[in-house]
C-alpha cells in the first residue's frame, strides 16, 4: 500500500532556545540557507508523500507563509534575471500539499500526533520530528516505507546509542530479525543505563499504522498532562508487530544548541560551494585556539 500521508510535528516549545524561540518557531531555525523543518518536507516529498500535516501552535504562523507562494518576489528575481533564485522560491510551494492543523495545548507529542487523526484517517503515515536530520534522510524513510509495506506493521527508527546516552532516549527492548532488522517488544523512555533493555535508541523517524490513534487515546495522561508517543507505541507493540529499522549513517539533533552547530557544521562542510573554504577556516580556527594566548 502506498503511504501517501505524513505528520511533521512541530508544535514544542523549543525551549532549549529561549531566548529566539520566544518569538520564532525553532522550525525556523537556518541550517545553512535553509530553515530546519525544510529539510523533513523535502525528505517526505522525495519520498513520494502528497500530503503533509503540519501539527503547529500559537506563535507558528511563520512555518505557514514560509510554504506559501510570494508572487511578488518571484516577479522581482525573475525581472532582475534571477532565474535560479525565483524557480528556487517557487518550488518550495509545490513540494507537497501542505495542511495545518494546530495543537491547542502542547500536551505532548503523543497529543499532538492524535490532532492529525482526522486527516490521517485509516491509513498508515510517516511522521516526523524535524529536529533530527538524517545524513541520508531520503534512503532512510524509504526503507521504512518498504518493511512497513513488507511486513505490514509499524516502523521506528532506531541507533545504537553508548552507555552514557541511553538516559536521553527511548529505548527498544527487541528481537533481531535480520539484519537491521529488529521486533520490538517493548519501550522504555530514557531508562538509566543499568535498566536499558539494549543500546539501541528511537530517532525521530517512524512510519505508523493508524492503529496507533487508538493506543494513543487510552494512554493516560503523564506529567503536566502529557500524553508520550512512547506509552502508544508501547500498548501498539502488545497488538501487532512494532519493527526497528537501524539506519545508515549519521543523524543529527538540531534541536539543541550544541546539536545545531554540529548540524551546521556537518552540512556546510559536505556543501560543495561553501565546504573547502568553511574547512580551510575550521583548520586555521582550530590552529590559532592551540596557540597559547598571548595578553595584550
Ligand atoms: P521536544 O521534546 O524536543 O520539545 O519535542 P520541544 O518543545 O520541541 O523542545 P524543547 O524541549 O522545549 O526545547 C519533540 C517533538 O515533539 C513535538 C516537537 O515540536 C518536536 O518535534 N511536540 C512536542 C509537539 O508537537 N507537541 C508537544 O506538545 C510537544
Amino acid at each position: 500500500m502506498k503511504i501517501r500521508k505524513a505528520v511533521i510535528a512541530a508544535a514544542g516549545w523549543g525551549t532549549r532556545f529561549l531566548p529566539i524561540t520566544k518569538s520564532m518557531p525553532k522550525e525556523m531555525l537556518p541550517l545553512l540557507n535553509k530553515p530546519l523543518i525544510q529539510y523533513s518536507v523535502e525528505e517526505a516529498a522525495a519520498c513520494g508523500i502528497e500530503l503533509i500535516v503540519m501539527v503547529t501552535a500559537l506563535g507558528k504562523r511563520e512555518i505557514e507563509d514560509y510554504f506559501d507562494r510570494r508572487v511578488e518576489l518571484e516577479n522581482m528575481l525573475t525581472e532582475k534575471g534571477e532565474h535560479k533564485l525565483a524557480r528556487e522560491v517557487r518550488c518550495l510551494c509545490d513540494l507537497a500539499d501542505i495542511c495545518y492543523i494546530r495543537q491547542k495545548e502542547q500536551l505532548g507529542l503523543g497529543h499532538a500526533v492524535l490532532s492529525a487523526k482526522s486527516i490521517i484517517g485509516d491509513e498508515p503515515f510517516a511522521l516526523f520530528l524535524p529536529d533530527d536530520l538524517f545524513e541520508y534522510g531520503e534512503v532512510v524513510l524509504r526503507r521504512m516505507l518498504d518493511i512497513c509495506d513488507r511486513h505490514n506493521g509499524s516502523v521506528i527508527a532506531v541507533k545504537p546509542v553508548t552507555e552514557a546516552e541511553v538516559s536521553r532516549y527511548g529505548i527498544i527492548d527487541s528481537r533481531k530479525l535480520e539484519d537491521r532488522l529488529y521486533q520490538i517488544n517493548d519501550l522504555v523512555e530514557k531508562p538509566p543505563p543499568s535498566e536499558a533493555p539494549s543500546n539501541l535508541a528511537i530517532m525521530g523517524r517512524y512510519v505508523l499504522t493508524p492503529a496507533i490513534f487508538r493506543e494513543l487515546e487510552q494512554v493516560p495522561p503523564g506529567k503536566n498532562g502529557e500524553i508520550q508517543l512512547t506509552d502508544g507505541l508501547r500498548r501498539l507493540a502488545q497488538r501487532e508487530p512494532v519493527y526497528g529499522y537501524e539506519f545508515m549513517g549519521e543523524r543529527y539533533d538540531a534541536g539543541t544548541i550544541p546539536g545545531w552547530l554540529e548540524t551546521t557544521a556537518a552540512l556546510a562542510l559536505r556543501n560543495p560551494e561553501l565546504g573547502p573554504r568553511f574547512r580551510n577556516y575550521l583548520n586555521n580556527l582550530l590552529q590559532r585556539t592551540k596557540e597559547p594566548t598571548i595578553s595584550p
